[in-house]
């Protein structure tokens, strides 16, 4: 039976993973996760507890992280400041807990010959144009914009580096911008959803042309697994499912949903240096590996989201009123 330790595993993607990979392995896992702001026990609750153990503590602190990988076959590697607007109102977290802690991890398994699976995103690209006919691909250059995709960039090339230099045994992949249940509510889609839900606009970053590439977080799930059994050590593997929507697309699908018009919502000051398109060519990944996304309907995925906000009030209202004092303070 295969131990996996999965870092940040109790933020909203990583506990998606842990989920996915208790109803699809036979593997026993241990979460490792400071338990930030970002974090939620809620998210892991009902899980078989012979299976999954969490640990709380920081992965940039190699005397947690140490005999944590020394004990376990596998890393799979989610932990990370992930909020790109935080990142411009203070980037230090960031570059500790995403060069710093992938550093401390990647030093563990070098001396251990743990296997490591690094989870990073596609804003290490940079943009594209809007009518660019090119999506990104594992052979697109770096061109990172905010320090968030800048720290996750360096995590990258320190993953590749380690593998060149000391023969780790890492894969690294590259995602796109993932929605589902359990994303905090500072992030674009659910901070919309929570809005109508609590009697207010959407609120959209200049004029909402800017396009993002859409993954349901399940999807992203079943990639990460499929690169563990499968993937080629030291390769780069692209993760998206072909769903490019510009922003007001966005706004007005969740308003559609929620039975408000379609043009009930608020244009607010845009992000500094906000990037203006994703896309994600995922052929490798497909190709390569056998992988096709789960959730192909956009429209579907949404309702199903929306559903679940409403239904999950308790767990997201307590934190509403903060996260919009700290965009209202800086006009968002
Ligand atoms: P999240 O902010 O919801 O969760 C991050 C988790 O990491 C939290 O549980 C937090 O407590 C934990 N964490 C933070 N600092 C830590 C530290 N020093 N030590 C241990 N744990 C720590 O983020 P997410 O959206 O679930 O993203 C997870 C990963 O996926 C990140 O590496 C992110 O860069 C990557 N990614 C995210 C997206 C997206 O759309 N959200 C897309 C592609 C890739
Ligand atoms: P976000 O969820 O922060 O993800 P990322 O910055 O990683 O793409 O934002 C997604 C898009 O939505 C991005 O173009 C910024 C925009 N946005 C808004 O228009 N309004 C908002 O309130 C937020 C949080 C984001």
């Amino acid at each position: 039976m295969q131990r996996i330790l999965v870092t940040g595993g109790a933020g909203f993607i990583g506990s998606n993973f842990v989920h996915h990979a208790v109803s699809h392995t036979d593997a026993r896992l241990t979460v490792l996760d400071k338990m930030t702001y970002a974090a939620s026990r809620d998210a892991l609750a009902g899980l078989p507890e012979d299976r999954v153990t969490v640990v709380v503590g920081d992965v940039a602190d190699a005397a947690t992280v140490d005999p944590l990988v020394a004990a376990h076959d596998t890393v799979v590697h989610y932990a990370a400041e992930s909020h790109n607007d935080n990142s411009l109102s203070d980037p230090s977290p960031f570059i500790r807990t995403n060069l710093v802690g992938t550093f401390t991890l990647l030093e563990a398994v070098r001396r251990t010959g743990c296997r490591l699976h690094h989870v990073s995103t596609d804003e290490v690209y940079g943009d594209l144009e809007l009518d660019d006919p090119e999506r990104f691909t594992e052979e697109t250059a770096y061109r990172p914009s905010s320090p968030y995709s800048a720290s996750k960039a360096g995590s990258d090339h320190l993953v590749r580096a380690w593998v060149r230099s000391f023969g780790v045994r890492a894969t690294i992949s590259n995602c796109s911008n993932n929605y589902g249940p359990w994303q905090h509510i500072e992030k674009f889609i659910p901070r919309q959803i929570t809005n109508v839900l609590a009697g207010g606009r959407p609120k959209l970053y200049g004029a909402g042309a800017n396009v993002r590439d859409w993954i349901h977080t399940e999807d992203h799930s079943s990639a990460v697994l499929r690169i563990l059994e499968a993937g080629r050590i030291g390769e780069t593997y692209l993760i998206g499912a072909d769903g490019e929507r510009s922003n007001l697309e966005v706004v007005r699908l969740i308003l559609r949903v929620l039975g408000r018009a379609e043009d009930d919502f608020e244009h607010v000051t845009d992000r500094p240096g906000h990037d203006l398109r994703y896309a994600i060519d995922s052929t490798k990944l497909r190709k390569e590996l056998g992988w096709e996304p789960m959730f192909d309907d956009f429209e579907a995925g949404m309702a199903r989201t929306v559903e679940w906000y409403r239904d999950h009030e308790t767990w997201w209202r307590p934190a509403k009123e903060a996260v919009e004092s700290a965009y209202a303070a800086k006009g968002q």
